[in-house]
């Protein structure tokens, strides 16, 4: 399959405006990703090494987005959106380059399967001309009826266009389609407009193909594989889809999910077998877990790194660039950012540790904060080996704390503390015997003078 050389086309000339939206519909996300990066990333894991993306007329920011997810795609704009047959042949520049195949996938439908992808291609490798991924659904109110007879694929029937009889038809066109290259500039140019809608079908070719007794088959998979999205509750049912998907994918390979239907994966999640993640866990992209971690309740994870046998939250805020070494701990309403937390080194509740670095078996008390921001520059704290941060301290950034450091704890820690110093930056407790008691009877005693007065 690998040495035939592969045209991914990805139509997203479609406006659809019912997704009410300033951003386009194919740049909208699924697991982070927008759907049109879905499509791409389908394409090239079925082994299409080049793309060509059609888009509307005036849709530049879209190309670039879109291109930043496909670099090495080529954009073409159709003018006027005359129909799906019309779109593919916006690209009539880079099906001219030959190919051996030319995959059709359509911006909107993010939920594509690269087997589906691959197992078209294989037909054609067998010979086929056309080959139309379909599916069958109890409902197919909507979708091109696939058309058989005698057991053969012999045209595609628009819902528009469909009688009364074909509208029974319950094996419908998903929207993928695969082409001969040698065939399909020949083919696509044979397209009329005479339907109900006016519109160029691209679905016309199984008809044209057919005619001229080339091989035409139809296969089947997954009714995800032809799930477009017009609006946004569509959007979250494709997400819900995608999750599901991924929260096996993440349990067969060793992960275990106590509740998994409330655990949030990105695109690019990385996750290592025996982590334990527990419910309402939510990954931000860029998220790399290695094994035997331990996720704990309610935890929300962005462009972070976790190693093997870290502990993080509940309740724990990482932030990107958050760079957990082995056994480290991160516990309850703790929040890290752009910070290396070293090996065996604790962070266990209420604190923020930003731009920082903390040194190997560390322990940083409750409530410590790095102070990281003026409100113009941030600085950096460098936090040493097995130093310990008493409780409620800051530490005013730029400032060091060197090896076996202690610093006591309520300290405002202003200049760097050197190896195995103690410093206290507090002032020093005194206490007044009876004067509490004294406090309490002059305070009463105004108190009652004033409601008399
Ligand atoms: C299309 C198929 C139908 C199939 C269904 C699956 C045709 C004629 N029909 O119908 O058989 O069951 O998808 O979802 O192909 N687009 C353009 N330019 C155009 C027209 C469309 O780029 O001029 C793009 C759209 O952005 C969209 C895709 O092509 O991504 C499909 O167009 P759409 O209008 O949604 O076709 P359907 O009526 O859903
Ligand atoms: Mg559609």
């Amino acid at each position: 399959m690998s040495q035939r050389s592969c045209l991914s086309i990805i139509l997203a000339a479609g406006e659809g405006t019912r997704m009410k939206s300033a951003v386009p519909k194919v740049l909208h996300t699924i697991a982070g990703l927008p759907m049109v990066a879905h499509v791409v990333k389908a394409a090239e894991a079925a082994g299409s090494g080049e793309l060509a993306l059609v888009i509307g007329h005036g849709a530049d920011e879209m190309r670039k987005a879109a291109l930043k997810f496909a670099p090495r795609a080529e954009a073409f704009v159709q003018e006027k959106r005359l129909g799906t047959a019309h779109a593919v042949l916006a690209a009539r520049a880079a099906i001219s380059k030959g190919y051996d195949d030319i995959l059709v996938m359509f911006g909107d439908t993010p939920l594509i399967d690269p087997e589906a992808l691959a197992a078209a291609r294989l037909k054609l490798a067998e010979g086929a001309a056309v080959v139309v991924v379909g599916f069958r659904t109890e409902n197919p109110s909507g979708y091109g009826r696939l058309i058989e007879k005698a057991g053969k694929l012999v045209a595609i029937q628009e819902e528009k266009d469909c009688s009364d009889e074909e509208k029974k038809i319950t094996f419908c066109n998903g929207g993928l389609m695969a082409v001969a290259g040698r065939h399909a500039l020949k083919l696509l140019d044979q397209v009329g407009s005479k339907n109900a809608k006016g519109e160029y079908y691209l679905t016309d070719i199984v008809e044209i193909a057919a005619a001229q007794g080339l091989d035409v088959v139809a296969t089947e998979a997954s009714f995800e594989n032809a799930l477009g999205i017009n609006n946004r509750a569509e959007l979250a049912q494709a997400e819900g889809i995608w999750q599901q998907r991924r929260r096996r994918e993440a349990m067969l390979s060793g992960v275990t999910l106590i509740a998994p239907e409330t655990v949030f994966f990105s695109h690019d999640t990385e996750i290592g077998a025996d982590t334990v993640v527990e419910p309402n866990v939510w990954f931000g992209p860029g998220v790399k877990i290695a094994t035997g971690a331990k996720i704990h309740a309610f935890s929300h994870i962005e462009g972070a790194t976790i190693a093997s046998n870290c502990d993080v939250g509940p309740f724990a805020r990482l932030r990107p660039g958050a760079d957990l070494r082995t056994k480290a701990k991160v516990g309850n309403f703790c929040e890290v950012k752009q910070a290396i937390v070293e090996e065996g080194a604790k962070v266990n509740h209420l604190t923020y540790i930003g731009d920082a670095r903390i040194g190997a078996g560390a322990n940083i008390g409750a409530g410590t904060i790095t102070c990281n921001y003026d409100g113009y520059s941030k600085f950096f704290t460098d936090i040493g080996e097995g130093a310990f941060i008493g409780s409620n301290s800051s530490l005013v950034a730029p400032v060091s704390i060197g090896k076996g450091g202690y610093i006591a704890s309520g300290s405002v820690i202003t200049e760097s503390v050197p190896d195995d110093a103690l410093a206290f930056g507090r002032a020093r407790q005194r206490t007044l015997p009876g004067k509490g008691k004294e406090l309490r009877e002059r305070f009463s005693q105004a108190a009652a003078a004033r409601k008399k007065g």
